[in-house]
C-alpha cells in the first residue's frame, strides 16, 4: 500500500466491529492513511477497504512494539493512536473481588501496562512528526473509574480504565504545550451513566461504532483541545450533565 508524503497516519488497536471498523472507516474518508490492528484481523477484507491489518495482541507489550514498528516500516509515524482493547474477567463467585485469580489479575494488569507502552510509543511518533498535522491519543473508556458503586461483576474493567483515565488525564496536561492531546473517550447514556449495553437495543452501545468514529474526529480535529476526559451520546454530541 502506497501512501503520499503528507498523509496523516492513524493506528487503531482493537478492531472489531463497532468501534474498530467505524473510527477506521471514518479517518480513511478524512484523507487518514489507517492501520486497524487485532489478534486476528481478516487482512484481505480490510485491505480490500484500504485499510493496513497489523496483527496484535494489544494487551502484550512486545506486540504492541511490534505493531508499532510494522505502522512505521509500512505507513509513517502514526499521528493518531487509538486504543480500544477491554478484556472482561467475570468474577468467579459473584459480589465476591477478591475471588479472582492471581493470574488472571496479572493478565488483566498486562493490559494497563500494554495501554502505557502503547501511549509511550505514541509520543515518540508524534514528537518525529515535524508536519503540523493534530496528534492525538485516545482511548476507549467506560464510565467504571468515576463510579462510587459500579457493577461488582466489572471490577477487573474497572481497574483497567481506571489506569487508562490516569494515564491520559496526566499526559493530557504534560504535552498539551507540544500540542499533543491524550484522551480518555466515553459513551454515556442519555443520564450520563452507562450507556444501554443490550446488543439488541436499537440504540446503545453495540450500534453506537459510528457515534464513536464521529467524537473521536471531534477530539482530534478541534481546534481547541477538548478535556482529557470526554464523554459523548448516541449522537456523538458530547455529554452535558
Ligand atoms: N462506554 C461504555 O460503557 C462501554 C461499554 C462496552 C464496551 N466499552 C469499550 O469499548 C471497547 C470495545 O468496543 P468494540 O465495540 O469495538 O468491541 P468489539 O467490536 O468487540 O471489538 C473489539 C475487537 O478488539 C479485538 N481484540 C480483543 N482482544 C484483543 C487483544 N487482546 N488484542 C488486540 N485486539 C483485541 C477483537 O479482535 P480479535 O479477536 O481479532 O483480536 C475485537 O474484534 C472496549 O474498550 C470496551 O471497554 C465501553
Amino acid at each position: 500500500m502506497s501512501i503520499p508524503a503528507f498523509t496523516p497516519i492513524a493506528l487503531i488497536i482493537g478492531g472489531g466491529s463497532n468501534v474498530g471498523i467505524n473510527v477506521a472507516k471514518k479517518l480513511l474518508k478524512e484523507g487518514y492513511g489507517v492501520a486497524l490492528g487485532s489478534r486476528n484481523p481478516d487482512s484481505a477484507a480490510l485491505k480490500q477497504q484500504g485499510i493496513f491489518p497489523v496483527s496484535v495482541d494489544g494487551t502484550s507489550s512486545e506486540s504492541i512494539q511490534k505493531a508499532f514498528k510494522s505502522v512505521r516500516t509500512n505507513l509513517g509515524e502514526p499521528s493518531v493512536v487509538v486504543y480500544n482493547v477491554s478484556v472482561h474477567f467475570p468474577l468467579p463467585t459473584a459480589n465476591d473481588p477478591l475471588s479472582v485469580s492471581s493470574d488472571d489479575f496479572t493478565k488483566s494488569c498486562k493490559l494497563e501496562h500494554a495501554v502505557f507502552v502503547s501511549a509511550q510509543e505514541a509520543l515518540a511518533s508524534f514528537r518525529s512528526i515535524k508536519h503540523s498535522t493534530p496528534k492525538a491519543f485516545i482511548s476507549t473508556g467506560n464510565i467504571l473509574p468515576f463510579m462510587k458503586d459500579g457493577p461488582m461483576n466489572f471490577v477487573m474493567g474497572a481497574l483497567q480504565k481506571t489506569t487508562m483515565a490516569t494515564l491520559m488525564n496526566y499526559s493530557n496536561r504534560a504535552y498539551a504545550a507540544e500540542r499533543i492531546r491524550f484522551h480518555y473517550a466515553t459513551l454515556v447514556g442519555l443520564d450520563g451513566g452507562i450507556p444501554n449495553l443490550n446488543p439488541l437495543a436499537e440504540v446503545g452501545f453495540f450500534n453506537s461504532g459510528p457515534a464513536h468514529a464521529e467524537a473521536y474526529w471531534d477530539l482530534i480535529s478541534a481546534e481547541n483541545a477538548k478535556s482529557w476526559d470526554y464523554r459523548f451520546t448516541y449522537d456523538a454530541k458530547a455529554y452535558v450533565a
